[in-house]
């Protein structure tokens, strides 16, 4: 139970019974008194005094007289015109731990959502182009929402919205055709295909050569039309891509439910221009067909363009109807750049404009943009970092570290990849969404900021501390031990949890749990420092290695929901 809503629902219960006046939000009226002295919680009672014309010391003295103390209020007092309250200290760290203990690895986990679907679009990455890091926050947002949603019970549905559909797939089975061969695409990746297609696009510059372009164009209408040659090629293409993504996924821990990409919309477009047409929604513009937006200061979505084929927007179209018919979404969320803003909003509003109600639940969970190390990161100018000599140089550098901090670490190995990968992804998660990222090295594999080392090494340092004392204490604990600041910072950090847990789903804002990580972490750390947690006395030692265990916990369950991993040792 949060304990600010226990003290509201007190005196609420107590204005109730003086006054006969119900007041609702108490919680949000509370204050901290600006000396601990004073007491924890202060309810000012000037807002009342307006209410019931009644001076705010009389007020305040009214509550307090038949305020009976409980489990969690030790006692009141008045200051002017406050109440001030004192918690129980000693039972509020019973509780706490206690909770924590009965829901072990599931702590802050609920059933909120059962019975709720969330689609969520992420990573969806293109075919033949490399992983690179522009492609690091969409597939860490996706998959840390992920898993704090079904964490809250939803049933979610993960989904890697492949684009591969587009004249570009022509123009590479052109490129490969002329100047590929078949072992050297195989040995080469996706790094083999992007070399083929800027070629195809040197040669053709400024009109250079139309025939090749046409060559482009003609097997493009081949895939289309389903033609046997133009298809294995184009699959195989996407297997290398895949092939390529996935080794990333693995580092990453990620994991999709469907792959379905644009492609399979294709003959899905079809109905939705229909169902715009008979809706009197489609409007002809210089050769296309559109949906007007005008009236909602939006320019118009395309949805046939002027040779009849369909657009990007067309097929995410067809795509929310497939989900929402197959899995009948409560949410459908996409994780995509915010550049792409103005491409959901239209579309959104188009799917609005067809009479669906489910359009609300449709929602851009925008981000910003990556740079590195000060140089933005963009295809065309050939400055790319590939995601996978990302993470490999970062278990690298994890490693160097290691084996300079802890050289007698056993498999330092696995040790590295989890630290070193943990690092890129805290780093990534680490601020607001829409906040642009600038990656450095030294920031994200610091282990005394406010990084993922640190909260990991925090981690680990608990579970040695464990290990000494041969494992957590068994049973009731004394929570009269850990009512100094230090201790009770702490337990309020690891008490917030769960609601922090449930904000960050509510927003869509993973960081929420990450620099929730930090706070416990650093909790911890002012902890550990100021008291000796093997401590000679039986019943503080028993304690403190129970506050102990509940960090060691709740800080692995933060990271998990990042997906982080949470070695042991460090
Ligand atoms: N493939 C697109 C890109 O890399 C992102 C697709 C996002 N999902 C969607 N349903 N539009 O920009």
């Amino acid at each position: 139970m949060d304990y600010t809503e226990h003290l509201a629902q007190r005196l609420r219960a107590r204005i109730q019974e003086t006054y006969g006046a119900d007041v609702e939000g108490l919680s949000e009226w509370l204050e901290t008194p600006p000396d601990p002295k004073m007491g924890d919680h202060a309810f000012p009672c000037f807002r009342l005094s307006r209410q019931l014309r009644m001076a705010p010391p009389k007020i305040a003295q009214m509550l307090g007289e038949g305020f009976a103390p409980d489990a969690y209020i030790q006692r009141t007092e008045c200051v002017g015109g406050y109440l001030n309250f004192f918690l129980n200290k000693g039972g509020y760290a019973e509780e706490v731990l206690g909770n924590i203990q009965r829901m072990g690895d599931r702590y802050g986990s609920g059933e909120e959502g059962k019975g709720k679907t969330i689609c969520i679009d992420y990573s969806s990455i293109n075919i033949a182009k490399r992983f690179h890091i522009g492609h690091l926050s969409t597939t860490m947002i996706g998959s840390a929402l992920y898993k704090m949603y079904s964490y809250l019970g939803y049933t979610c549905v993960g989904i890697n919205h492949l684009g591969d559909w587009g004249t570009q797939f022509g123009k590479m089975i052109a490129a490969y055709i002329h100047w590929g061969d078949r072992e050297q695409v195989e040995k080469g990746g996706v790094a083999a295909l992007s070399e083929l297609y800027v070629r195809f696009h040197k040669e053709t510059e400024d009109g250079k050569n139309p025939t090749l372009e046409a060559e482009g164009h003609e097997w493009f209408r081949k895939i289309e039309e389903g033609d046997e040659q133009a298809l294995s090629i184009f699959s195989w293409f996407k297997e290398l891509t895949l092939k390529e993504a996935e080794r990333v996924y693995d580092m990453l821990g990620v994991k999709f439910d469907s792959y379905l990409g644009e492609s399979f919309y294709f003959d899905k477009t079809g109905p939705v221009v229909e169902e715009l047409k008979a809706k009197g929604l489609l409007k002809q513009s210089q050769g296309a067909y559109v949906v007007d937006l005008e009236p909602y200061k939006m320019p118009p979505c395309i949805i046939l363009k002027s040779d009849g084929t369909t657009i990007y927007a067309t097929r995410d179209i067809a795509a929310a109807f497939y989900r929402k018919a197959t899995y009948n979404f409560d949410k459908c969320l996409y994780v995509v750049a915010y550049q792409q803003n103005l491409h959901f909003r239209q579309w959104f509003k188009v799917v609005e404009l067809m009479g669906y109600p489910w359009a609300k639940d449709l929602e851009h969970v925008a981000f910003g943009m990556v740079s590195y190390e000060g140089q933005s990161l963009s295809t065309r100018s050939g400055h790319v970092l590939i995601l996978e000599e990302l993470l490999e140089r970062a278990v690298e550098k994890a490693r160097e570290i290691i084996e300079v901090k802890s050289p007698q670490l056993e498999n330092k190995d696995e040790i590295a990849k989890q630290v070193g990968i943990g690092a890129v992804i805290f780093f990534d998660l680490f601020n607001s969404r829409i906040k642009d990222i600038d990656f450095y090295w030294d920031r994200a594999l610091n282990f005394d900021g406010e990084t993922g080392p640190y909260v990991q090494y925090t981690h680990a340092r608990c579970c040695s501390v464990l290990r000494k004392a041969g494992g957590a204490p068994e049973g009731q604990i004394d929570g009269s031990l850990l009512q100094d600041p230090l201790a009770q910072a702490l337990l309020r950090a690891l008490d917030e949890l769960p609601a922090v847990i449930r904000e960050a789903v509510k927003r869509n804002e993973p960081y929420l749990v990450t620099r929730h990580c930090v706070q416990m972490a650093q909790c911890y750390n002012r902890y550990y420092y100021e008291n000796q947690i093997l401590a000679e006395e039986e019943d503080v030692r028993r304690a403190r290695l129970a506050l102990t265990d509940a960090a060691r916990r709740c800080i692995r369950i933060g990271l998990n929901l990042l997906g982080i991993q949470a070695p042991e040792k460090m």
